[in-house]
């Protein structure tokens, strides 16, 4: 079995930022999962179909032309063959994505991807139930948090506007897979940590259970 490195938080907290570069340093390819969430989100939208429909999004569900592969040593999103972007920040998947996350069928279908990826190598993945669904046997689980206005002020800082804590209440409290700091995960509150440091004292925690494997 390959090394799954799992970086799980709140919205904002620098999980993407810190994971990328945890996955460069380690020569791991890195899964956004927030990703797939936002892409079958952004696809239900163009459908006209409205994410609180549950039974609308289900029967959507088998037929979304969606896939889930890699650019170098990054996953990427495809809807019919062609690389998703911008259009998965966008306000009105913000504002939806916790609905659509919220369904188990939809989780299951994606965590299912999200497996198939560290069958083929080493990965780090990032979102919001790595270390206590996607992968509960690894032992490198990372619950990377900071204060709400700490988090607020760095999506302020990137120009974007975004519901992070209205996303995070939905994101805890739902029934399915609820954002939670895994019972065996180590704790990085990055409210005072650059990201330089968030990174290296990552890598070398990592670092220290490789090597005493
Ligand atoms: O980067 P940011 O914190 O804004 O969010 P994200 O990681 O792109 O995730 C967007 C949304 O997808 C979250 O608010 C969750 O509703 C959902 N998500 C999830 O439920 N489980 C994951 N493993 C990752 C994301
Ligand atoms: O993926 P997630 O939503 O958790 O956060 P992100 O998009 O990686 O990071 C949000 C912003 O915070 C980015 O602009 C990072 O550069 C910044 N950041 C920071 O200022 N200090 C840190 N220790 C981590 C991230």
């Amino acid at each position: 079995m390959h090394p799954a490195i799992a970086i799980d938080g709140p919205a904002a907290s620098g999980k993407s930022t810190v994971a990328k570069l945890i996955a460069d340093r380690l020569g791991y390819t890195f899964i956004n999962t927030g990703a797939m969430y936002r892409a079958v989100t952004w696809y239900m939208l163009e459908q006209g179909i409205d994410p609180a429909d549950t039974d609308a999004v289900l029967a959507a569900l088998p037929s979304v032309p969606l896939s889930f592969g890699k650019d170098g040593s990054r996953s990427i999103v495809l809807c019919n063959g062609s690389p998703l972007t911008e259009e998965l920040t966008r306000q009105e998947v913000n504002d939806h994505v916790s609905t659509i996350a919220a369904i188990p069928e939809v989780r299951s279908l994606l965590v299912n991807r999200q497996r198939d990826y560290n069958r083929q190598e080493p990965v780090v993945m990032e979102g919001r139930d790595i270390g206590t669904v996607v992968f509960p046997d690894t032992p490198f689980k990372y619950f990377v948090t900071a204060s709400e206005e700490v988090r607020a002020a760095r999506r302020a800082a990137e120009g974007l506007t975004d519901s992070i804590a209205e996303r995070d209440r939905k994101d805890s409290s739902r029934a399915t897979a609820p954002l939670a700091q895994a019972q065996d995960a180590l704790l990085v509150d990055t409210s005072d940590m650059s990201i330089d440091q968030v990174v290296n004292f990552i890598t070398d925690n990592i670092q220290q259970k490789l090597s005493a494997r």
